[in-house]
C-alpha cells in the first residue's frame, strides 16, 4: 500500500516526527511504500474560498499543493498525518492542508482513503487532545477515511520526554499493524 506521511512541525528532529519515523519503520517492514511530505517547508497557502473550483477543478493558486501534493493525495491509499499539539488544536500548516481539499473534496471523498494520526503535547491530561482528536474524527467521517488507529501522545514536550514516554514503541506497533 501507498502511504503518504504529511508532517507539520518546524522541529524536523521534533516529537512527532520520532513516532513518525517509528511508525514509518513499522510500515516498511510490513513492505509499504512510504513519501513523507513536510507541510511546514511547502509553499501552502490558505483557501482563498473563491469558489473557482467549484469543488470540483482546479485551484487558482499555483502553490505546492496545487502543483505537487494534491496529485499525491490522489495516488496515495492511506494519510498519515503528524502533528504537535497546538493551543488544543492543529497546527495552522496541516489544517491547510484539509482546508484545501475543497478544490476535489467529492473525487477525494470517492478514494475512500485510509487514515492515521500521530500527535504529542506537553501536558499529560484527559483533556489536552479533545478537540484535536473530535476533529480527526469528524474529518474522516465526512471525507470518508478509514480511520486505521491513533497515537496521542501526552507529556511528550521534548524529544528526550517523547523517547521515555512509550508513545514511540505504540507509533512502531501501529505502523507495523498496518
Ligand atoms: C505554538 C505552540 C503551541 C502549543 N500548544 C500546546 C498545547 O495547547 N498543549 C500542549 O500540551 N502543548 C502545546 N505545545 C507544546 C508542543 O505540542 C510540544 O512541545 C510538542 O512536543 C512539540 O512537538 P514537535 O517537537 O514535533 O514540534 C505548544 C507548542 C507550541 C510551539
Amino acid at each position: 500500500m501507498k502511504i503518504l506521511v504529511l508532517e507539520s512541525s518546524g522541529n524536523k528532529r521534533g516529537s512527532s516526527n520520532l513516532l513518525a519515523e517509528a511508525f514509518i519503520r513499522g510500515a516498511k517492514e510490513n513492505g509499504h511504500e512510504i513519501t513523507e511530505f513536510d507541510v511546514i517547508r511547502a509553499d501552502i497557502r490558505a483557501c482563498l474560498g473563491c469558489n473557482h473550483c467549484g469543488m470540483n477543478g482546479s485551484c487558482v493558486q499555483k502553490d505546492d499543493y496545487e502543483t505537487k501534493l494534491k496529485s499525491m493525495i490522489k495516488e496515495t491509499d492511506m494519510l498519515v498525518f503528524v502533528m504537535p499539539v497546538y493551543y488544543y488544536n492543529w497546527p495552522a500548516q496541516l489544517k491547510t492542508v484539509i482546508d484545501r481539499f475543497y478544490s476535489f473534496t467529492t473525487e477525494l471523498t470517492n478514494m475512500h482513503k485510509k487514515a492515521v494520526l500521530l500527535t504529542v503535547a506537553w501536558d499529560d491530561t484527559n483533556t489536552v487532545f479533545s478537540v484535536v482528536e473530535a476533529y480527526y474524527r469528524r474529518i474522516c467521517e465526512y471525507m470518508q477515511f478509514e480511520d486505521r488507529g491513533m497515537v496521542l501522545g501526552g507529556g511528550c514536550g521534548t524529544p528526550s520526554m517523547t523517547k521515555s514516554s512509550g508513545f514511540v514503541e505504540k507509533a512502531y506497533d501501529l505502523g507495523k499493524s498496518i
